[in-house]
């Protein structure tokens, strides 16, 4: 990119905001929101599943996979390997928590996808879904050719980029609408649960601000950028 600004600084700066993500989305949705379970009288508790593995899987693992190229100090065919497993992960914790979505609705008798955040959430898992697959068939079996290859890479950079940006928008939509609703049945509006989602949802923020420059900055820096003294001729 030519800023003279390397991604291993960015690298750990996401795991940080990765697990201090991690941790505050448990304690909202156990703590604050009485815990998970797939099976339960209790039809919130099958809500909390959601917002848990979006976060774990989609957002965390999601990003993981994207700055594994640049965190991790094994050979490029081993971190292509992490690279689709990760992501593959990513993908199964985000079926099981849009899963989760529908069951609570369904049996709470509320309708299906009338909000914008399931609408750009549903487009967004099956993006990420189309990637997973065309990255997989270019990149690692059957594998395309090595043009096909060079001139796909670009491409499959910036679409990944694209669906996972999405995917951060589509949680700061579900954080809004889900603490929306709780204001508007009573919860404390500057009360600390409050307090705790807004700041997850700015720490998904940073974090995804992060995983995006971990995946556009160069891994080493060329010397070139660097100062040099202008002396006379
Ligand atoms: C990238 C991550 C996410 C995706 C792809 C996603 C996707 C979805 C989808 C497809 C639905 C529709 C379910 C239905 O209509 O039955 C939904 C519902 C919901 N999600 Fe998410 N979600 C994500 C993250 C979150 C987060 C972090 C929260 C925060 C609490 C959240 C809160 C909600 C709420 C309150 C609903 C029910 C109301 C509605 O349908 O809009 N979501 N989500
Ligand atoms: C939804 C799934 C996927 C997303 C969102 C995604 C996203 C990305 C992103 C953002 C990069 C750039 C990383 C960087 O330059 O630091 C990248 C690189 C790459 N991805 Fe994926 N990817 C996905 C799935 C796959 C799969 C299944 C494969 C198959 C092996 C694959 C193979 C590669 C390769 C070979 C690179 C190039 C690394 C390099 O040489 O710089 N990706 N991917």
């Amino acid at each position: 990119m030519g800023v003279g600004v390397r991604a291993t600084g960015f690298t750990y700066v996401s795991h940080v905001l990765a697990a201090a993500a991690a941790v505050m989305v448990l304690v909202w949705c156990i703590h604050f929101r009485g815990g998970l379970a797939f099976e339960s009288t209790n039809k919130n508790l099958i809500f909390n599943i959601h917002p848990v593995f979006m976060l774990i899987g989609f957002i965390i693992l999601g990003g993981e996979a994207i700055i594994s190229y640049k965190a991790l100090p094994w050979s490029k065919e081993v971190k292509k390997l992490i690279h689709l497993i990760l992501h593959v992960i990513a993908l199964v914790f985000g079926a099981v928590g849009i899963y989760a979505a529908f069951k609570f609705h369904n049996e709470s008798g509320i309708y299906n996808l009338y909000s914008l955040h399931s609408w750009v959430g549903l487009g967004t898992i099956c993006l990420y879904a189309i990637q997973w697959i065309f990255g997989l068939v270019t990149f690692f079996y059957p594998g395309a050719t090595m043009t096909f290859r060079r001139d796909a890479l670009p491409w499959h950079v910036i679409f990944g980029l694209f669906v996972y940006i999405l995917a951060i928008t589509t949680a700061e939509l579900g954080f809004l609408e889900k603490l929306t609703f709780l204001q508007n049945s009573g919860l404390d509006k500057f009360g600390s649960e409050a307090f705790l989602v807004n700041f997850t949802a700015l720490v998904v923020v940073f974090l995804g601000a992060s995983v995006v420059l971990s995946a556009v900055l160069p891994a080493q820096v060329e010397d070139t950028t660097g100062y040099t003294e202008i002396t006379d001729p």
